[in-house]
């Protein structure tokens, strides 16, 4: 594996990969790496002849300077942990991926009015700026994203069908610590009480299955979370787990999740659940 720290090389090297006729795939990350990066980059490794993984903390996609500032940032650690999963680590300053500031502007319509979208202005557009040069950079075959973050999925295939790109977009489940919280890089921000107590998100979501409606998992789900101090909710939503919009009713459309953001203490994290 070689790290790469400028677009030049990771152009030269991708084209040069492709010209040669591997499969290449690619990985977006930004760093702090674990088990949930850990298993798109593995399934990355077996899909594909040459992996390259992004270690970039993109500052266009924080709309909250403290999270930028506070976002861990472990590059040795990160490449010592990728090791032979990769064969190109793409990880560049700022100056290098933004010589100026970025100019694109994306509108990915209703997928990017809601929830993440509705929370945090501006994030979907920064993410759309980053994948998209990544995309232009590295003309992946496969690209890997995490259904952690299941809206930014439904926002990369926009982009993806916007910027006429052909890689495919190969979505991996969500990775949990023991404990069912799903594995994040802010959960390192978590004081070992926090990070106990965050486990009940899962439990909360997983009880909720048990409910017959939209009504009462809303009202299991929003108390439930009211009962825990440390918790304050952001937003819980059933939603169609293909155009991200609010459901009524579990009979509304054939793929249902829930999703939701909470803040434990300072730390905001987000999860999701499967009903139908
Ligand atoms: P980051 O949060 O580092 O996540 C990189 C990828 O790992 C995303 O596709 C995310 O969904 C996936 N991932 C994170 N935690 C996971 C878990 N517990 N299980 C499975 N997959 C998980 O998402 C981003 O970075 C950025 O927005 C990025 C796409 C890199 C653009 O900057």
């Amino acid at each position: 594996m070689q790290v790469i720290t400028t677009v030049n090389e990771l152009v030269e090297k991708s084209a040069a990969a492709r010209a040669a006729g591997k499969r290449v795939g690619l990985v977006p990350t930004m760093g702090a790496l674990h088990e949930g990066h850990l298993s798109l980059i593995r399934r990355a490794r077996e899909e594909n002849d040459a992996v390259f993984v992004s270690v970039f903390v993109n500052p266009v996609q924080f709309n909250n300077q403290d999270d930028l500032v506070k976002y861990p940032r472990t590059l040795d650690r990160d490449v010592e942990l990728i090791g032979d999963l990769a064969d190109f680590v793409f990880a560049p300053s700022v100056e290098e991926v933004f010589p100026t500031p970025p100019t694109e502007e994306y509108h990915f319509g209703p997928v990017e009015e809601v929830m993440e979208g509705a929370a945090r202005p501006g994030h979907f557009n920064g993410v759309g700026v980053i994948v998209g040069r990544l995309f232009k950079w590295v003309d992946p075959d496969k690209a890997y994203f995490g259904e952690k973050d299941y809206q930014q999925i439904a926002v990369i295939r926009e982009l993806k069908r916007q910027l006429g790109v052909r890689a495919e977009i190969v979505c991996c489940p969500i990775v949990r610590e023991p404990n069912g919280l799903a594995m994040s890089s802010r959960n390192r921000r978590l004081s070992p009480h926090e990070f106990e107590t965050a486990a009940q998100i899962h439990r909360i979501l997983e009880d909720s299955k048990l409910l017959p409606d939209v009504p009462e998992i809303k009202r299991f789900v929003e108390s439930e979370i009211a009962r825990v101090p440390e918790f304050k909710l952001d937003y819980f939503e059933v939603a169609d787990d293909q155009t991200l919009q609010t459901v009524h009713s579990i009979t509304d459309a054939p793929g249902i999740m829930g999703f939701i953001t909470v803040y434990v203490g300072e730390v905001r994290l987000i999860d999701n659940i499967r009903y139908r």
